[in-house]
């Protein structure tokens, strides 16, 4: 038995123990994308900055999301999270990253909520964004209730893009102190830059969360 056989063998099995339709989709996009970097997608750190995420946005907001806009989405980790969980009632997740290899693989990811109409991957820069113009200029048929950046740390000419969020809807922004990254343009040393970085005239959560080789900074209000 090869490598390969012997990890699906076991995500089969533990997602059938788990009765785990997310487990199952992990493992059909294993087989069927090239994504080499799934596993640091789907790491310890990266599953428990969403997981801190989920459980603190079911304290600050209550269930009823609406329609959620993840903004460096990526893979569509934290979308699978999020619409597999029972607590909340979401209309659709919609996933923008400007990397076009993301789209497939997030499909995979969530192909029972694609399957159902939750979930929406588009391949956009979001500093092309305007969101006012979001349903007359057609790249979404949707606006945001709710839009989650955890990819700030990434995010260049971040003041640009913060200018241009609207001021009514609900934001909740991911950043950390992990320089040693070099795709991490944007890292902010502690809280309390981040904060400076992202003001909020409504701050709902402004929390810090150690990791193994760094901590991760999160903030959730409006603008
Ligand atoms: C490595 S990933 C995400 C890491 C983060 N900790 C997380 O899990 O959310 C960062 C993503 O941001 C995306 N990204 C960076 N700048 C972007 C931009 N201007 N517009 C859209 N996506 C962007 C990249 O393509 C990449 O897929």
């Amino acid at each position: 038995m090869n490598r390969d056989e012997f990890y699906s063998d076991i995500l089969d099995g533990l997602a059938c123990y788990y009765a785990s339709p997310f487990i199952a989709d992990i493992l059909t996009t294993v087989g069927h994308c090239n994504a080499p970097d799934l596993g640091a997608a789907l790491n310890k750190n990266q599953i428990s900055g969403k997981l801190w995420l989920t459980n603190e946005l079911y304290k600050t907001a209550d269930g009823h999301l609406g329609n959620i806009y993840i903004l460096g989405g990526w893979y569509g980790v934290l979308a699978a999270i999020l619409l597999h969980d029972k607590r909340f009632d979401i209309k659709e997740v919609v996933c923008i990253d400007r990397d076009e290899h993301c789209k497939p693989i997030a499909e995979s990811l969530n192909r029972a909520h694609l399957a159902r109409g939750k979930f929406r991957a588009i391949t956009a820069d979001v500093h092309q964004l305007v969101y006012e113009d979001l349903l007359t200029s057609g790249v979404s048929k949707t606006v945001p209730d709710v839009l989650i950046n955890t990819s700030c740390e990434h995010l260049d000419r971040f003041a640009d893009w913060y200018a241009k969020i609207p001021a009514g809807t609900l934001q909740v922004l991911q950043s950390n102190n992990y320089y040693a990254c070099e795709e991490h343009t944007n890292c902010v040393p502690d809280l309390a830059t981040f904060q400076h970085q992202a003001p909020m005239r409504e701050s709902l959560l402004a929390g810090s969360l150690e990791l193994k080789k760094y901590t991760r900074f999160m903030l959730i209000g409006y603008k």
